[in-house]
């Protein structure tokens, strides 16, 4: 048993966390907040990405909602001028621009299509420590992906990418199928490296409508779940399906999460599945766009409900956790480490 208070998730500050895929950043300014910053972001004319805290130092207008003049951001309520840097070059009404009139600007990565923030202490940045996950860029792979944000502690996303045996409830009919919850798991946790990973193999299961459709198998699968959780942000399942008995073909799919804290109580889900095969079939990405966002949707209501019903409970609540949840509480485990840096 493990003991759970009311609080959130600490936040490990001195790590790399995905702001927005690469196709959101562009020559219009985007807001997001990410451990509780907040920020704005955008693309030079070079097409560099820029990320600049969202507030203008002189009434606190976000510059989210303001505007660009070539690689420059001009606050939208009296003009007070920014460069990448985050220096103000420019006021309104006055020749000297105040000495500290400057917003903060952070370290940014761009690495697989996606735009990657570090919030902490800027000199320990380092954009080669990033975890990868090149079929988001690769060519001969096909993505679709979206973000939604979730009123819930990450924690509590993080718990629930970890076991995936609540596709057989959570998602029953849709990717859940009996094996998934009845097959036990292995867990690997490698505490140095910040990685957990999960295992669950089913040799004969029956085929979810997401497969089916998709690769057009007809009867039963086996079915491979590697998941491999790059703490804190990045998460990887690695999913094969060939047909029961067979050991060809085989069709790869990579479920791609980053999982952000925006604020406390508040997480972004980045979510995005890949497949290398009928990557010409628009009927196919259709299908899959639409049939993930919806089992997206069903996580994102469940953690919205079971956050609000932890917020009522007297803090120190007890939870019971079985062998579904190793993988989940190893996380646990190297969250609290990173946090506590
Ligand atoms: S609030 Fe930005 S210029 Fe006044
Ligand atoms: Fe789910």
């Amino acid at each position: 048993m493990t003991a759970m208070t009311a609080d959130h998730t600490a936040f490990a500050r001195n790590q790399w966390y995905v702001a927005a895929w690469s196709s959101e950043v562009g020559r219009e300014l985007l807001g997001r907040t990410v451990l509780g910053e907040p920020l704005a972001l955008y693309r030079t004319q070079a097409g560099e990405p820029v990320v600049l805290a969202d507030r203008c130092v002189h009434r606190r207008y976000p510059l989210s909602a303001s505007g660009l003049d070539g690689d420059r951001v001009v606050c939208g309520y009296h003009g007070f001028t920014y460069d990448t840097t985050g220096t103000c070059v420019y006021v309104p009404g006055q020749k000297r621009v105040p000495r500290t009139a400057r917003v903060s600007s952070y370290p940014v990565a761009e690495v697989d299509a996606m735009v990657w923030v570090w919030i902490g202490d800027p000199e320990l940045a380092d954009a080669d420590v990033i975890p990868r996950a090149p079929h988001l860029a690769e060519d001969g792979w096909v993505t679709v992906r979206g973000m939604e944000p979730i009123d819930a502690d990450y924690g509590l996303l993080v718990d629930n990418l970890m076991d995936l045996s609540h596709e057989t409830y959570l998602h029953g009919g849709y990717i859940g199928t009996p094996e998934v919850a009845e097959t036990p798991i292995t867990t690997e946790v490698d505490e140095a490296a910040g990685i957990v990973r999960v295992s669950r193999h089913m040799a004969d299961a029956e085929c979810p409508p997401f497969y089916a459709r998709s690769t057009g198998i007809e009867g039963r699968i086996q079915r491979l779940q590697d998941i491999e959780y790059h703490a804190p942000c990045l998460y990887l399942l690695h999913s094969r399906i060939s047909p029961s008995g067979a050991d060809s073909p085989v069709f790869r799919t990579e479920i791609t999460y980053a999982i952000t804290p925006s604020a406390p109580g508040k997480v972004y889900d980045f979510w995005a599945v890949s497949r290398n095969f009928a990557v010409d079939d628009h009927e196919v990405t259709v299908f899959l766009r639409d049939f993930n966002h919806t089992v997206v949707m069903q996580d994102v209501d469940a953690l919205n409900l079971l956050q609000r019903s932890l917020n009522t409970e007297p803090a120190g609540y007890q939870e019971l956790s079985i062998n579904i949840d190793t993988g989940g509480l190893a996380a646990r485990r190297i969250l609290a480490k990173l946090a506590a840096g």
